[in-house]
């Protein structure tokens, strides 16, 4: 059976192609169109999906879309007519959106793709994200638990997870939580106040938080209010995301937290009013984590299954994620690589194929390369227009010759293999360098990456090494495994892995797997033989405000127009044209 899984028209749109229940092709618009989260709907991807598996529209069984649109319109429908009048530009505003195309998206796949419209289906948004997180995992018995904005009128659910030979595939979602009671729109709102894009800048919100103190956890406390039967209820007299699209919070609002950051500014910590905001980034954070290892809690303690599933924008906070590892009582702790409405394609087609069609379980091979294929050959040509010349290695010398050039300072893009599915580099598309020094951090900052000093650099690490350099609760390497924990350094190698210790200590490792990504794998312990560390940074290979890399156009030209010293596509070796002389002095002397 093929089942195409598509998710859009809200955030980070998406394909997914499955194939006799297995993932053959997935992959994120944005890596496509090259529009930095794209949430058109995701033509690009769709055509991509179809053409890398070799089929046409009409050899699908099914095409899966991972929401209700009409449940969702009714959300935005009701929530403006109970706002009413103030809600009446929202209202507008959504028509205008959702009546456009957002509503007929069964007619859009239809007129598209050219499938009959009973091949149309459509799950809701958490149990899209449910099905990425457990049918993905593996588990086959598992507590689940999703957070995110909101999709229809979902903002979390809860509930558990069944599968295994010979059994029906159950994902049976028990209790949830209603818009406008979102975690994900209340770390979104303050996401908006401390001046950063919402949907995008939540992780530097929890970078930031590690510079402050939670002066102001009983303020959030109190507009997030815990309700008797253990969830949780915003006090809307501080929000107005609900009402207008102009602005998340409300007067009141700030009149508790202060004037807002300066969206035109950057936070500047030396400063009162910056030390103000990372106060206020540490309270929103902590007060976060406390609500989801409370609703974890619950969940180990109702369901006593030693296994949860984390889906939902909400599991991309790292911080969360390990203290519910390390507090809720659950042993093993699963997220997705693409824990978002990305990942959202692959779990509408996963909750299809199993629970639509009553297909057989099947065990998924455990890693995010779904995207295209690199196309190696393509680096020596385009060098070769502009005077450069690439060198094709083995493996072997490959390897031993960057980790020289890492030990040596330089820094390395790496594109290996298929693009991954997901908002993080794991391994195939990867800027990588030396984790030691702090002028490293800071110079990817300026040189490179264009970005926010608050916004910690990651480690990877080999995972039977990650516990010499990592303190990891038990379940913490597994958490790892798609820089999903927030773990902290070991005190001793903290000054020795400066570049990728946070200021609070702490770093979002990826513990990887030889597995996973062989020859990440065999650089990592080649650079550990020179430099007595088998870590190196492993930052997404991309310019601010650009998507990640895919083809191997775009690591050039990225490689071009930045100061990344070395550039690896598979076997193929460039280095820029002031590092190719020294090496040659080198060589000759
Ligand atoms: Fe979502």
């Amino acid at each position: 059976m093929k089942i195409l899984g598509v998710s859009g028209h809200y955030h980070d749109s998406a394909a997914a192609l499955l194939v006799d229940g297995a993932p053959v092709a997935s992959v994120q618009e944005e890596r496509l169109s090259r529009r930095k989260n794209d949430a058109s709907f995701p033509l690009k991807a769709i055509d991509w999906c179809l053409e890398s598996a070799g089929l046409e529209p009409e050899d699908l069984d099914a095409v899966v879309f991972y929401e209700r649109p009409m449940l969702k319109f009714e959300r935005i429908l009701v929530t403006a007519l109970r706002a009413f009048p103030r809600g009446r530009k929202a209202f507008a505003h959504a028509m205008e959106n959702s009546l456009s195309e957002k509503l007929w998206v069964r007619g859009l796949i239809t007129a598209h793709l050219g499938v009959s419209p009973n091949k149309v289906l459509f799950t809701e948004h958490h149990q899209s994200h449910a099905a990425a997180a457990f049918l993905t995992a593996p588990t086959r018995e598992a507590a689940i638990l999703t957070a995110d904005g909101v999709g229809e009128w979902a903002t979390l659910t809860v509930g558990t997870g069944s599968r295994g030979p010979g059994q029906p595939t159950r994902i049976m979602l028990e209790r949830e939580l209603r818009f406008p009671h979102s975690l994900g729109m209340l770390y979104s709102t303050f996401t908006a106040y401390l001046g950063f894009a919402v949907n995008e800048g939540e992780y530097k919100v929890m970078g930031l938080a590690a510079y402050g103190r939670p002066t102001y956890a009983d303020a959030v406390r109190r507009i997030v209010r815990r309700t008797s039967d253990g969830a949780f209820a915003l006090d809307l007299a501080y929000f107005e995301f609900h009402t207008t699209v102009a602005r998340s919070y409300s007067q009141k609002f700030v009149e508790v937290f202060g004037p807002p950051v300066d969206p035109y500014q950057s936070i500047d910590l030396t400063t009162a009013d910056g030390r103000r905001f990372a106060d206020i980034a540490a309270s929103v954070q902590l007060v976060l984590e406390e609500i989801m290892v409370d609703l974890a809690r619950q969940l180990r303690r109702t369901t006593g299954l030693p296994d949860l599933c984390l889906g939902g924008g909400v599991a991309l906070n790292g911080v969360a994620n390990a203290r519910i590892l390390a507090e809720s009582g659950f042993e093993r702790l699963f997220v997705p690589p693409a824990p978002g409405d990305a990942g959202c394609a692959l779990g509408a087609a996963l909750y299809a194929d199993r629970i639509h069609f009553g297909n057989p379980d099947r065990e998924l091979p455990d890693h995010p390369f779904w995207g295209p294929e690199l196309e190696e050959e393509v680096l020596a040509r385009l060098a070769l227009e502009d005077g450069l010349a690439t060198r094709t290695l083995s493996d072997e010398r490959l390897i031993e010759e960057v980790a020289r050039e890492l030990a040596a300072g330089r820094v390395v893009g790496w594109m290996d293999g298929r693009t991954e599915l997901g908002p993080r580099a794991l391994g195939h598309r990867s800027i990588l360098a030396a984790p030691h020094e702090a002028a490293m951090r800071e110079r990817l900052n300026r040189d490179i990456k264009y970005r926010e000093e608050f916004r910690p650099f990651a480690p990877v690490v080999p995972v039977e090494a990650a516990e010499q350099f990592f303190e990891l609760p038990p379940g913490g390497a597994r958490l790892a495994r798609h820089m999903s924990g927030v773990f902290k350094v070991r005190p001793a190698w903290r000054a020795a892995l400066a570049a990728v210790t946070h200021v609070d200590g702490t770093a979002r490792l990826q513990t990887l797997d030889r597995e996973m990504a062989p020859r990440l794998y065999d650089l990592l312990l080649a650079y550990g033989r020179l430099s007595g560390a088998p870590v190196l940074l492993n930052t997404s290979f991309n310019l601010a405000g650009e998507p990640i890399v895919n083809r191997v156009a775009e690591g050039y030209s990225t490689f071009r127009r930045s100061q990344i010293d070395l550039l690896v596509a598979g076997a193929a070796l460039l280095a820029k044209p002031s590092l190719a002389r020294a090496q040659m002095e080198e060589t000759a002397a």
